[in-house]
């Protein structure tokens, strides 16, 4: 139950505040969330560097971090939202997908408080999370939410599925990779080309130093895999063609200097934004839906956003296309609590457990 009330247009209703607390890979991260949609802190102490001193993530590493981070990333949520226990209503938490080290650390932590404060805990399925990046509230902008029926694309390090919602929880899965995701694919071409983890921000940075001296060339050395499937998997990717073909152009040349990472770089990321668009504008002429939320790390990349803000605005007018601010598009708690605020009810802290193996729409 909340305590106290709160008007949004006119209306009174009791405010519900959610910590959020993440840890399913090598992001700690916690938050207050007010109502689903207001964050009031958003804490992230990400250990990315130490991975990127091995080119990727080695998964107790991620964990050992988890464990040093979690506490003070929690107090810290708590601080700067200028709250304290007694005015959190509810403790949510990622029980999957994940690594299950890492997860561990978050649903423990999150129990123990829930104990100790006697409080409801509210499992998260990760994907979720990500999804409902994009009901919460953009700095400076006008808040709209989104409505349903509704496509989901979820872009990030270990999936790529696009979703389709008719309501809260009630969703099926119409498309997803039959390899690689898109971000491990940006994270290994990264490796490929000697450019740092993660892979997606390098390309991304690399691929932006070649457009603004190239702007107008064409991209298009490399292939779009499935661009043109038809049938049962019309909606699915595939990315480890593009990878390898990546890896041949890299064997081929006897050596590749600056420039021609970046150009590498650039064509990685259109090759890879064009089959993402490409599918999910399919799904959105089959299924016509109010709304299209696009979500996940690797929808950080500004290539990728303006891409689908140009489709929407130019030949997609009736519907809404939602983008959460980029620092909600990476790992964070904030998603965690407005996912949490809409989807499930609250368990006691005994019946939560980890699933680091939890489908997207499970
Ligand atoms: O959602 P996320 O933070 O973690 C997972 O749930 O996996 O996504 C991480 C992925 C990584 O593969 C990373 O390289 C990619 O998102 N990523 C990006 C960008 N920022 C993060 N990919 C392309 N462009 C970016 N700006
Ligand atoms: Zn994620």
């Amino acid at each position: 139950m909340g305590r106290g009330l709160y008007e949004r247009n006119g209306t009174c209703a009791v405010v519900m505040n959610i910590l959020a607390i993440e840890a399913s890979c090598d992001e700690t991260a916690a938050a207050i969330v007010k109502d689903g949609t207001e964050v009031l802190s958003n804490v992230v102490a990400s250990s990315a560097e130490m991975h990127a001193k091995t080119g990727g993530i080695i998964p107790e590493t991620a964990a050992r971090q988890q464990v040093k981070s979690i506490m003070p990333v929690v107090d810290e949520a708590m601080s700067f939202a200028k709250v304290t226990q007694n005015e959190i209503d509810k403790i949510a938490v990622t029980v999957g997908p994940g690594l299950i080290g890492s997860l561990l650390v978050g649903v423990e932590t999150a129990k123990t408080l829930a104990r100790l404060w006697n409080k409801p805990v509210i499992p998260v399925n990760h994907m979720m999370g990500h999804v409902y990046a994009c009901f919460l509230e953009q700095e400076g902008k006008e808040y709209i939410v989104p409505i349903f029926p509704a496509i989901a694309l979820v872009v990030s390090g270990g999936h790529t599925d696009l979703i389709y919602m008719k309501g809260h929880g009630e969703t099926e899965l119409i498309g997803t990779t039959r390899d690689d995701a898109a971000g491990e694919c940006f994270d290994k071409c990264a490796r490929l080309l000697g450019l740092p983890y993660p892979g997606g921000p390098s390309i991304s940075k690399a691929a932006e130093e070649y457009l603004m001296k190239n702007l107008g060339n064409r991209l298009d050395l490399l292939p779009r895999p499935m661009i043109s499937a038809k049938g049962r998997h019309e909606m699915d990717w595939s990315f480890s063609g593009l990878k390898t073909a990546v890896l041949n152009r890299v064997k081929s040349a006897e050596s590749i200097n600056a420039k021609e990472v970046q150009r590498l770089a650039a064509e990685i990321q259109e090759a890879i934004c064009d089959v993402l668009v490409s599918k999910s504008l399919k799904a959105v002429r089959k299924y016509e839906p109010k709304s299209f939320l696009l979500s996940g790390g690797v929808a950080a990349n500004r290539n990728l956003r303006e891409k689908f803000a140009d489709e929407f605005s130019h030949n997609l007018t009736g519907i809404t296309l939602h983008v959460p601010e980029p620092k909600y598009c990476t790992d964070n708690a904030a998603m965690i609590g407005a996912a949490a605020y809409y989807l499930q009810g609250p368990a006691s802290w005994e019946s939560v457990f980890v699933d680091p193996q939890l489908s997207t729409t499970g």
